[in-house]
């Protein structure tokens, strides 16, 4: 075992974490129409820290009452009893000895539902690519959105940073900016969703300027100390191919700037984790590293202890993330501490809905593959 062993402690900012596994935001649409945390999710959640993981991302949290609420059943961090309902299962996570980060997201053009406004916002008045998910209740393509004015903007952006606010007084350890898989940060960031000509728009510099923006207000409303993350993506919910036109250049651009924001880490997400970012180039988390100077938290299509390994050893990473690996095994790393093996996970876990009544149903339906 080397020092940066998958089960050593680490550090992301301010916060000590005693391995190196999180847990991957996931979206589970199971908290009803109030956007509250329900005894449910409560155990869902905390069976991953009673699993062995240091660091639990939560799903994506709406973060206003305009345009950031994507699914049904998705739990918002917009009020007081929303921020609430999360304190008791951070106090429980951190009994168990874990971390705790709340995702903060903004659909943006990717809206399938919204309680709170029938239109979609985004960028540019482009209708997005692909289908809408049906395991979170979405039917055919996607509405065309509005496209935003800078007093939309505005809105967002304090929507960020108040729902950060409510993070930091809800007891998680620190929040992460969703700006990747095709949600609105991400559609500023890509040319095809976002047309725009004022300096939100052209070079990756522009597009990158709301995220650097939302950063700086999040860092101004929870101070020096919380730590704050940002998720970054090519590929997207919608469009599984995306590229950033400039290859490389648009990397650095993007993760440089950043490097240079007042942020704690970076969390890079692709189908492979490990495949080159463009044709010859390293992996989109090594070039995070390198340019940001940041810790780096690798996603993607991880499932063995090996392969989360060599994450660590060869592109420069900090944290692994796990998604479907830590949905078929809570207890992950106890299994692979321990040479127990794993579970395979199955979209049959996700299926028709992929709240957690179905994953208990399967869960009782399998329940001698798992007890195997
Ligand atoms: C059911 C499900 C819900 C997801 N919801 C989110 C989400 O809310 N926020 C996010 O950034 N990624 C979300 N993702 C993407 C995962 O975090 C992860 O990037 C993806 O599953 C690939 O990693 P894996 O191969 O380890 O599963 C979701 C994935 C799944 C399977």
């Amino acid at each position: 075992m080397t020092d940066n062993s998958l089960f050593t402690p680490a550090r992301l900012g301010g916060l000590s974490l005693g391995n190196r596994l999180a847990v991957a935001p996931m979206t589970r649409v199971s908290a009803g129409t109030e956007g509250l945390l329900t005894p449910q999710m409560l155990d869902y959640y905390h069976s991953f820290a009673e699993g062995g993981f240091g660091l639990i991302i939560t799903e994506g949290l709406y973060t206003d009452r305009v345009y950031s609420q994507g699914y049904q059943g998705q739990p918002g961090l917009t009020c007081q009893a929303q921020a609430e309902s999360w304190k008791p299962l951070n106090q429980a996570l951190h009994a168990a000895g874990a971390r705790s980060i709340a995702q903060l997201m903004h659909a943006g053009a990717l809206s399938q539902f919204n309680g709170f406004n029938s239109d979609t916002a985004g960028p540019s008045a482009v209708k997005p690519k692909g289908q809408q998910m049906g395991f979170y209740d979405g039917e055919g393509g996607y509405a065309t959105p509005k496209a935003m004015t800078q007093s939309d903007i505005d809105v967002a952006i304090v929507g960020f940073a108040q729902a950060a606010q409510r993070a930091q007084a809800a007891g998680f350890d620190g929040v992460e900016i969703h700006g990747a898989n095709g949600y609105l940060l991400d559609q500023f960031l890509s040319a095809g969703s976002n047309e725009r000509t004022d300096g939100y728009g052209g070079t990756p510099q522009n597009r990158v300027r709301l995220i650097l923006e939302v950063i700086a207000a999040v860092r101004a409303a929870t101070g020096a100390d919380f730590v704050i993350g940002v998720r970054i993506s090519q590929k997207k919910v919608n469009d599984d191919q995306h590229l950033w036109p400039e290859g490389e250049a648009a990397a650095a651009a993007i993760f440089t700037a950043i490097g240079q924001a007042g942020t704690d880490y970076i969390h890079t997400t692709e189908p492979g984790a490990e495949q080159a970012a463009f044709e010859g180039t390293a992996s989109l988390a090594s070039l995070a590293a390198r340019y940001s100077g940041l810790p780096v938290i690798a996603n993607g299509g991880v499932g063995q202890a090996a392969q989360a390994q060599h994450l660590l050893d060869e592109h420069q990473v900090t944290l692994v993330a796990l998604g479907k690996a830590a949905l078929a095994n809570p207890d992950w790393v106890l299994r692979a501490r321990s040479g127990t093996a794993l579970r395979e996970f199955e979209f049959a876990m996700l299926a028709p809905r992929a709240d957690l009544d179905n994953a208990q149903r399967y869960f009782a339906e399998h329940a001698s593959a798992a007890s195997a």
